[in-house]
């Protein structure tokens, strides 16, 4: 199926008001979805849910496919990462799907080797420290070696039930560049902030390589058929206030403006406490916070003009389920049914969670947060 594509810019550094006057044809069951009303802070009849890493280890359903496939081979398996999305949103009742992916896909393609060791998290075998590495990491000019995301997509799209909008997703640029220049995964940053430091042209040489690849990528799979987009700066909030506006803003700034509009773009980050006022300066429609702030002191200082997506600390869901049923009422109240909620957890499902409590979790906020 072709569709007609106008690229525009949005100016999310404003009140985006995002329209139901969608670029790209959507049905009416998506379009009113529970989901997309509160992306667009309309009225919802119960504050929709859905869980970052839903699809994951937790599951058995998931367990059993990685058993016999290794985790880039799935990713770049169209119909079994649709499989996989599929039945994580069924098994769960969430109000949306996130495509099933990785973060780091992305930087094959751009020149970076990547391996997922087993038990040991992501690897890259050439990280860039230096001005005379950064040959090695290209802008792409044209996103079609990641089609297998795009048919991923366009499978899960076609397989979800009608009123579930599917959530694609890619690394923001600092998060990105942090694997880029670690290697891997990082406690202090050491490699990323010395070429900030060291180096501020190189880091932005970097930095706008990402940020015009991703918006690329984005509408790409906007195209493919995704409804919302989501944007994971997960390790931002390892830096100051200044350092995000000097180094990072200007850049994920770059990307969200340069996404279709209408989409509604989620502009997520973990240990942002310090950065909430400067993340909406960027852009996103929704913005995602972790459990270390109040929902409510948070939203105050993102604005009502802005949704919000959290905040339960994924660590609750090893409690009992009264437990985990307390700790989504008190965050239910913190939103005090105000009109552009997303409940969500404020980092990824743990692999070792016991299953019953996330469904039990996603049982009691359509319960609790009913409105009357
Ligand atoms: O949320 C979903 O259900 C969609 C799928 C998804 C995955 N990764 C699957 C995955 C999404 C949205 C991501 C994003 C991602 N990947 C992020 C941002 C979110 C976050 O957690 O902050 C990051 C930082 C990555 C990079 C990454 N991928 C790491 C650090 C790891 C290893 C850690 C781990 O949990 O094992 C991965 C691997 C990964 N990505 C797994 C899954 C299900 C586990 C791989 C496996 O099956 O063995």
């Amino acid at each position: 199926m072709t569709r007609a594509v106008t690229l525009e810019f949005r100016d999310s550094t404003q009140d985006s008001g995002l329209s139901t006057q969608h670029l790209l044809p959507m049905t009416e069951a998506l379009q009113n979805s529970v989901f997309l009303r509160a992306c667009r802070r309309e009225s919802v009849p119960y504050t929709p849910v859905w869980l970052m890493r839903q699809a994951g280890r937790y599951m058995p359903e998931y367990r059993e496919v990685r058993a016999r496939t290794g985790f880039l081979e799935l990713c770049k398996n169209p119909e079994l990462a649709a499989e996989v999305t599929v039945t994580a949103a069924e098994r769960l009742g969430v109000d949306a799907a996130i495509i099933f992916a990785d973060i780091l896909l992305v930087l094959e393609p751009m020149g970076i080797d990547l391996e997922f060791a087993k038990n040991e998290g992501p690897v890259i075998h050439n990280p860039i420290r230096k001005r005379s590495d950064l040959e090695r990491l290209r802008e792409l000019e044209d996103v079609g070696s990641l089609q297998f995301v795009f048919d991923a997509i366009n499978q899960t799209r076609g397989a979800l039930k009608e009123n579930v909008p599917l959530i694609g997703f890619s690394g923001a640029p600092f998060t990105l560049a942090s694997y880029v220049i670690e290697g891997g995964g990082s406690k202090n940053y050491v490699h990323t902030k010395s070429l900030m430091y060291n180096d501020a042209d190189a880091w932005h040489t970097l930095m706008t390589r990402i940020a015009r690849t991703v918006s690329k990528y984005l509408n790409a799979q906007i195209q493919a058929g995704a409804q919302a987009v989501q944007l994971f700066d997960s390790w931002v909030g390892c830096l100051t206030p200044d350092d995000y506006r000097a180094y990072v803003l200007p850049h994920t700034r770059e990307v969200i403006h340069n996404i279709m509009p209408g989409i509604p773009v989620i502009h997520f980050g973990t240990n942002t406490g310090a950065l909430l006022e400067l993340m909406r300066e960027a852009g996103g429609d929704i913005i995602g916070i972790d459990w270390r702030v109040g929902l409510d002191d948070a939203w105050t200082r993102i604005g009502y003009d802005r949704a919000i997506m959290g905040n339960l600390d994924p660590v609750v869901l090893f409690g009992s389920a009264e437990h985990v049923r307390g700790q989504a009422k008190r965050i239910l109240d913190l939103a005090d049914q105000r009109n552009g909620h997303i409940f969500n957890l404020g980092h990824g499902i743990l692999p070792e969670t016991p299953v019953e409590n996330v469904v039990a979790l996603v049982e009691a906020v359509h319960e609790l947060s009913a409105r009357s």
